[in-house]
């Protein structure tokens, strides 16, 4: 599919197994989503840019590689993308992080914007938004259009499931966002949710129905 990126790294599908399971704990669920975010994260920035620098060894100088440019920042799709950016920032500490809080009203599967807060220079950054879930795309759609309009212009957009429809919607409102995913599975259902799926993200993380 257009702009999309399966990891399909064997270590990722065999966590992801265990997560869609329903009988894998909350505690489970929890650790193994912050570790499938160590290797997604490993993926999703493969191909950032380095720069040399001169720095000293115990034995001699040396030009080494480093990350060129501004700090990243990761974009959490809150509550269910906090789960990924624990992992993401356990390999990138010194990430900038923006909170976007959206849940999807159940009835008319449309998001409903709650809280904002991100770092104020977002021009020529990377953007990584992150939440496990792109089912309808109506959450993701919304938080990328918010920081758009304050001027994000690098976005890429890291989930661990995603659906057909979703990928189709989110790829005409946003071509230029990139996105990585675990899985694409069959369909949603009638109510919106991701079918095989793994159920409701944030519930199975924080153990609310
Ligand atoms: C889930 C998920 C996404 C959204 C995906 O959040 O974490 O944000 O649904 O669905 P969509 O693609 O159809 O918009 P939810 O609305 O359940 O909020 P929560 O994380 O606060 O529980
Ligand atoms: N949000 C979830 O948490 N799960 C789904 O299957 C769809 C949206």
């Amino acid at each position: 599919m257009r702009g999309v990126t399966v990891i399909d790294h064997p270590m990722v599908q065999h966590k992801l197994t265990i997560m869609r399971d329903k009988d894998t704990s909350i505690a489970g669920f929890r650790r193994l989503l912050r570790e499938i975010a160590h290797l997604m994260c490993y993926e999703v920035t493969r191909d950032l840019e380095l720069e040399m620098i001169e720095i000293e060894t115990p034995m001699t100088r040396m030009d080494a590689p480093t990350i060129k440019g501004k700090k990243l920042v990761f974009a959490s799709i809150l509550r269910a993308g906090n789960g990924l950016l624990d992992g993401m920032l356990d390999l990138v500490p010194a990430a900038r992080v923006a909170h976007i809080g959206i849940y999807r009203d159940h009835e008319t599967l449309q998001p409903v914007e709650y809280y904002f807060k991100a770092p104020s220079e977002l021009d020529n950054r990377l953007i990584i938004v992150v939440d496990p879930m792109l089912a309808t795309a109506n959450s993701s759609i919304a938080a990328i259009d918010k920081l758009k309009e304050r001027g994000a212009n690098n976005i890429r957009f890291l989930c661990l499931l995603a659906a057909p429809e979703g990928i189709e919607k989110f790829s005409t409102a946003h071509p230029d966002v990139a996105i990585f995913t675990a899985a694409i599975d069959s369909h949603l259902n009638e109510k919106g949710y991701i079918i095989p799926g793994l159920g409701d993200a944030g519930d199975r993380m924080y153990g609310t129905k």
